[in-house]
């Protein structure tokens, strides 16, 4: 069940990124030989001979290993690369034993990829429990160092003591690093270059930008005789050849004696370093060339060579597997700091001015240096997408496919990491690469091709399945020149013909099948299946219009899917038998005003019934042509349908009225003629014209009347009123002040306490 929806899902995302049809891999069907067939992900070539049908093209050979299998291809005869892509070299398994540790598996691997198919492998590592440890100690000897130098007299003792509750096998070393001796670093006054120190009762020796003072060794005791012989030197300005030494110190792997250990380098110093281009102040401008330049004694001047760049000296370092420890003063702590977020491995501890603190920073630097793990390759080719998983113990929440792998807080267990490999393009050979753990000194290296060539064997040459005139390889026929065709079949006409041309004329345009769908394409001519002909097989001679249940009316031959009629029979079925008889009347073939067509009569404008024998409109189809005769125009003929037209004596009243004097009448006389006559109406009894005068005139004087009484009595209303009114006023006599219209401009309020009185003294007055 689960593996069904799996394989459900795999189709439908597999489809959604081809936008595929299910079942269908339409993509892989575009490529028309086996090597760029494969070049493509999910496809795979058939090359069985007789795979295909005749006309088929390559392309079809192309297809999903599922949709090939159903198609009727074995196995054995599919090319389907990319099933074993991982072949082991080396596997050794991890190892802790003394002489054969072995941290990283696998060693060495080959693996062939397809193009745009990612493939996954696993990368195991475990930290050797008691790893050997080499440490170079790298001094700056300038004069501020001095108190540092006297501690460091007695550090070999400690420091080993320290790295041996981490491993028995330690070696340390000891170099020291002043700056180039050149101006302006450093004095170029005779007796300041012998003895560059400050003040004259101090000894210095002459400064330089690198000295192996002593190569690694297990002898702690040497190591403090040594650095006890070392004097403190001195300088001009504040930065020192830092970067200078640290390079020598990485390349010089003889004179250090480097061995296939942990290495780790610790710088101390007090103060900041020359950068790339600080070198052009005392007159060198060659750029650092990466090599070793000590001199037989384990100097080097530095004279000849500009500092070399931070990412220099970091991929000089990576290279070489060293691991770096910055122990700088506090002052300095930021521009160190800096510098080594440039530098992978590397870390930055805190040195108290007089270095007594370095063995404690030592050992907790080398802690935090090997609790990560960064897995990373190196060297491949651009057209591999390399990315990692990593399951670390603890962070398994946010894993996911990364450009490098990372672990950290990790001590001694086994970290188990996912390559994926997958290519963008086919590569033109195979090509190496590595990949290495930052800091370790094992690798794995990869040598990677791509599957884009087939192997099928040796082309046989003449083959029999070519017709002895091409090349068969991959079951597809190479033609040899005037040949072409899956099995080189056809005769080339001219240079320009192509298997494809040929298809080409297999069908009459683009959006047709080949052949119509019912044959095969024989070199550009179609072979067509059956009853069918034509030259792309279009013409079917059973299936023609019927008529009457018969094919072509039984009165003709079915020709390419039409009829072709025999006698007079005509249409598409040959349902029309030559006979008029149906047209025929007695005013002659459709009364001569249509045409017989199929035994029926199509009738002119202006005329219907199976014979055409009667008008739609007789009096508006003539009316023109009365017209015409009335005003005496010209090409009356023609307006009046070829009809014979004449006046008749007198007054008549006819069928059709014309104005409001004249009338007409037409009739379809034998042999279809028309036969149209008109007349004056009878003048003197225009009842008509008397009738509708008469009630228009009776209207009109009716509506006056009623408008003449409704006026009268208006009038008589209108002298009553008035005579009302002038009565009336006659009868009132108004004084001015009681005129409703006049109000007094005062207004009396009587106090309701006094208002008797004012009453009485009112009434007294
Ligand atoms: C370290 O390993 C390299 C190859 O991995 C080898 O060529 C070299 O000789 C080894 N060096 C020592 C000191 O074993
Ligand atoms: C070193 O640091 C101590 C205190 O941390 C200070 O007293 C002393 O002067 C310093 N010595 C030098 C040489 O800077
Ligand atoms: C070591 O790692 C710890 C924790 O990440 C950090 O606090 C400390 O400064 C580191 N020490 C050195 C010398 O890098
Ligand atoms: C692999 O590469 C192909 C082509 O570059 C790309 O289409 C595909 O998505 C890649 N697959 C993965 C898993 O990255
Ligand atoms: C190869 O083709 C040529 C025509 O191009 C033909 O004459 C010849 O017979 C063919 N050879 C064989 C072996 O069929
Ligand atoms: C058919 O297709 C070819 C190439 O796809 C094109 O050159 C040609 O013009 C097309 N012909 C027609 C009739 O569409
Ligand atoms: C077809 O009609 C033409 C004239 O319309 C006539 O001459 C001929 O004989 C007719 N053919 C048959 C087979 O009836
Ligand atoms: C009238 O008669 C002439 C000559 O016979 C003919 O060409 C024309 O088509 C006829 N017109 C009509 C409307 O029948």
């Amino acid at each position: 069940m689960m593996k069904a929806v799996l394989i459900a899902v795999t189709v439908l995302f597999h489809c959604l990124g081809q936008r595929c049809i299910l079942g269908q891999e339409p993509l892989c069907q575009s490529h028309s030989s086996c090597s760029e067939c494969i070049r493509s992900p999910g496809c795979a070539w058939c090359t069985r001979t007789d795979f295909l049908e005749s006309g088929e093209s390559n392309e079809r050979r192309c297809d999903s290993p599922e949709s090939l299998e159903t198609r009727g291809c074995r196995k054995d005869h599919m090319i389907n690369p990319g099933k074993n892509p991982l072949n082991f070299v080396k596997n050794s398994d991890l190892s802790n034993e003394h002489d054969n540790v072995v941290q990283l598996k696998p060693q060495n691997v080959n693996i062939k990829l397809r193009v745009g198919v990612p493939y996954e492998f696993t990368v195991e590592f475990k930290r050797a429990e008691g790893y050997p440890i080499d440490l170079y100690y790298l001094m700056d000897l300038s004069y501020s160092m001095k108190d540092d130098l006297e501690q460091i007299k007695t550090l070999g003792q400690k420091i080993l003591k320290k790295l041996k509750e981490i491993t028995q096998t330690v070696r340390i070393g000891f170099g020291s690093f002043v700056d180039k001796e050149l101006l302006p670093y450093v004095s170029q006054v005779k007796a300041r270059r012998r003895n560059p120190c400050p003040n004259r009762i101090d000894t210095c020796q002459p400064a330089f930008s690198f000295k192996n003072v002593l190569p690694l060794t297990r002898d702690a005791k040497e190591f403090e005789r040594e650095v006890s012989k070392q004097d403190i030197s001195g300088n001009l300005d504040a930065p020192e050849a830092g970067l200078d030494a640290i390079m020598q110190a990485a390349v010089c792997k003889d004179e250090i004696k480097w061995g296939n250990v942990t290495r780790i380098l610790v710088y101390t110093s007090d103060d900041t370093f020359h950068m790339a281009g600080d070198g052009r102040l005392g007159g060198v401008f060659q750029p650092h060339n990466g090599q070793c330049h000590l001199n037989p004694s384990g100097y080097y001047n530095g004279k000849a060579y500009d500092y070399p760049s931070v990412g220099h000296v970091s991929r000089v370092l990576q290279d070489n597997n060293i691991q770096l420890i910055f122990a700088v003063t506090e002052d300095i702590y930021p521009a160190y700091k800096a510098l080594s977020a440039l530098i992978p491995q590397s870390v930055v501890g805190v040195l108290r001015n007089d270095s007594s603190n370095v063995v404690d920073l030592i050992s907790e630097a080398y802690g935090n240096l090997s609790s990560t793990l960064v897995l990373e390759q190196e060297g491949a080719p651009k057209e591999l997408d390399v990315s990692y998983w990593s399951t670390c113990k603890g962070n398994q929440a946010d894993i996911e496919w990364k450009e490098k792998g990372e672990c950290q807080g990790i001590k001694h267990e086994k970290i188990t990491f996912k390559v994926r490999l997958n290519a963008s393009a086919c590569l033109k050979e195979p090509q190496t690469f590595r990949i290495k753990m930052q800091g370790i000194n094992e690798e794995v290296k990869i040598m990677v091709d791509t599957e884009c060539h087939c192997n099928c064997g040796a082309p046989e040459e003449a083959s029999k399945h070519c017709n002895g005139n091409g090349t068969l390889s991959c079951g597809v026929c190479s033609c040899d020149k005037g040949n072409l065709g899956q099995r080189c079949e056809c005769v080339q006409q001219s240079d320009a013909e192509t298997i494809g041309s040929m298809l080409a004329s297999c069908r009459p345009d683009n959006n047709s099948l080949v052949c119509s769908g019912h044959g095969a394409c024989v070199c550009g001519k179609c072979v067509c299946q059956g009853q069918l002909r034509g030259n792309f097989c279009e013409c079917d001679d059973r299936s023609c219009e019927r008529h009457n249940n018969l094919i072509c009316n039984g009165k003709g031959r079915c020709l390419c899917g039409k009829c072709d009629c025999e006698g007079n029979y005509t249409g598409s079925a040959c349902e029309c038998s030559p006979s008029q008889d149906k047209c025929m009347n007695d005013k002659g073939l459709c009364s001569g005003q249509g045409k017989c067509i199929c035994n029926h009569c199509q009738c002119k404008e202006g005329f219907k019934d199976d014979h055409c024998s009667a008008f739609i409109n007789a009096c508006t189809l003539l009316k023109d042509c009365v017209t015409c005769h009335v005003e005496e125009g010209n090409d009356c003929a023609v307006r009046c349908l070829n009809a014979t037209v004449s006046r008749l004596e007198g007054y008549h009243e006819l069928h059709c009225t014309y104005g409001e004097t004249m009338s007409y009448d037409v009739e379809l006389g034998i042999n279809g003629a028309i036969v149209l006559q008109y007349a004056d109406l009878p003048r003197s009894v225009d009842k008509t014209t008397l009738i509708i005068g008469t009630s228009v005139s009776s209207i009109i004087f009716i509506g006056i009347i009623i408008i003449i009484i409704y006026r009268c009595l208006l009038e008589l209303y209108d002298i009553r009123e008035y005579q009302n009114f002038v009565k009336a006023q006659k009868q009132t006599e108004w004084k001015e002040v009681q005129n409703p219209l006049f109000k007094g401009a005062t207004t009396t309020v009587y106090n309701p306490l006094h208002v008797n009185e004012d009453i009485e003294k009112e009434h007294s007055e």
